[in-house]
C-alpha cells in the first residue's frame, strides 16, 4: 500500500519531543576547525547547554541561563556592531519589530535575551514558539518543527574568537537573525507553509525544501522599493556576511523555488550566490505552488486550536 511507504511524521506538537534523541551530532562535538576546538571551557559549556535542550520536554519552561562575562562580552560585540547594519542592510520587517525586542524582551548591548522570555514573545505575535535543540537534526525534523510554528533554536553563544561569523547557528544567530522575523505574520506564514510542505515528503523533496528554507529564511535577500534588503538569518547574525551581501561581490538571481531549491551552497563560508524575493507575499505564493508538486497521497492542514495536524486523503 502507498501509504505504507510514506515516512513518519509527527502529528501532534508533543510529538517534537522525539527529535532530542535522534540528534545527528551533540552540540559538544565541534570539528577540528571549529574556533573553540581547543579551548577545553568552550567544549564543557557546550555540553552545559547541551544536557539543558537534551532533557527539555513540550510545555516546559525553558530553563533560564546565567551567561559569562565572556559570553556576554562575545554578545556585545555582535550586538553593537550589527545594530549599525541594520537601518541600512536589513528589510523594513526586521526594523520594525527590533525596537519592541529591546522594549520587552532585553534587548541590549550587555544582556543576552533569555529564550523563554522571547518564546513568549513571538507566541503574542504570531504564535511562533522557541524549543532548545541540542544539536544538528536532520533536515526532515527541523522543517516539520516549523509546520506547528516551533522553531528549534541553540543556546550557547559563538566562540569569542571570532563574532565576525561562525560555522555553525548560536544564540546571536537565532535572536537577531530568526526570531525579529518570526515576528512578523507574513514571513511567520511563508515559514510554516515551508514546513506543512515537508510532513511526510519523500527524501529527494525534502533536500528541495531544505534548499528553498537555505535560500530564504537564512539567506533571503528581498526587494524593498528600489532597494535589495537582507532578511535571511545568517545574514542578519553576522555582520561580515550582511555587509558582504550587498557588497557587488555575490551573484543575485530571482527567487524561483524551481530553481533556487537545485542550487548547491557551501555551509561554513559566505554564499557566492543569494536569491532574491519580489517580497514575502509573493515568496509564499512561489513557495505554495511548488509544494502543489510533490507527490504525496495525502494533504495537511495545521489545526492551531488542538495545535496537530490533520491528513486528509486525497
Ligand atoms: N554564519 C552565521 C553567523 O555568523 C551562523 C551560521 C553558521 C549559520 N552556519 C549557518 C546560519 C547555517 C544559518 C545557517 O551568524
Ligand atoms: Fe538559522
Amino acid at each position: 500500500k502507498e501509504k505504507d511507504t510514506v515516512p513518519w511524521f509527527p502529528k501532534d506538537i508533543q510529538d517534537l519531543d522525539r527529535f532530542a534523541n535522534q540528534i545527528l551530532s551533540y552540540g559538544s562535538e565541534l570539528d577540528a576547525d571549529h574556533p573553540g576546538f581547543t579551548d577545553p571551557v568552550y567544549r564543557t559549556r557546550r555540553k552545559e547547554f547541551a544536557d539543558i535542550a537534551y532533557n527539555y520536554r513540550h510545555g516546559q519552561i525553558i530553563p533560564r541561563v546565567e551567561y559569562t562575562e565572556d559570553e556576554k562580552a562575545t554578545w556585545g560585540t555582535v550586538f553593537k556592531e550589527l545594530k549599525t547594519l541594520y537601518p541600512t542592510h536589513a528589510c523594513r520587517e526586521h526594523n520594525r519589530v527590533f525596537p519592541l525586542l529591546e522594549k520587552y524582551c532585553g534587548y541590549r548591548s550587555d544582556n543576552i535575551p533569555q529564550l523563554e522570555d522571547v518564546s513568549r514573545f513571538l507566541q503574542s505575535c504570531t504564535g511562533f514558539r522557541l524549543r532548545p535543540v541540542a544539536g544538528l537534526l536532520s533536515s526532515r525534523d527541523f522543517l516539520a518543527g516549523l509546520a506547528f510554528r516551533v522553531f528549534h533554536s541553540t543556546q550557547y553563544i559563538r566562540h569569542g574568537s571570532k563574532p565576525t561569523y561562525t560555522p555553525e547557528p548560536d544564540v546571536c544567530h537565532e535572536l537577531l537573525g530568526h526570531v525579529p522575523l518570526f515576528a512578523d505574520p507574513s514571513f511567520a506564514q511563508f515559514s510554516q507553509e515551508i514546513g506543512l510542505a515537508s510532513l511526510g515528503a519523500p527524501d529527494e523533496y525534502i533536500e528541495k525544501l531544505a534548499t528553498v528554507y537555505w535560500f530564504t529564511v537564512e539567506f533571503g535577500l528581498c526587494k524593498q522599493g528600489s532597494e535589495i534588503k537582507a532578511y535571511g538569518a545568517g545574514l542578519l547574525s553576522s555582520f561580515g556576511e550582511l555587509k558582504y551581501c550587498l557588497t557587488d561581490t555575490p551573484k543575485l538571481q530571482p527567487f524561483d523555488p524551481e530553481k533556487t531549491s537545485l542550487q548547491k551552497y557551501p555551509i561554513t563560508e559566505y554564499q557566492p550566490v543569494y536569491f532574491v524575493a519580489e517580497s514575502f507575499e509573493d515568496a509564499k505564493e512561489k513557495v505554495r505552488k511548488f509544494a502543489s508538486t510533490i507527490t504525496r497521497p495525502f494533504s495537511v492542514r495545521y489545526n492551531p486550536y488542538t495545535q496537530s495536524i490533520e491528513v486528509l486523503d486525497n
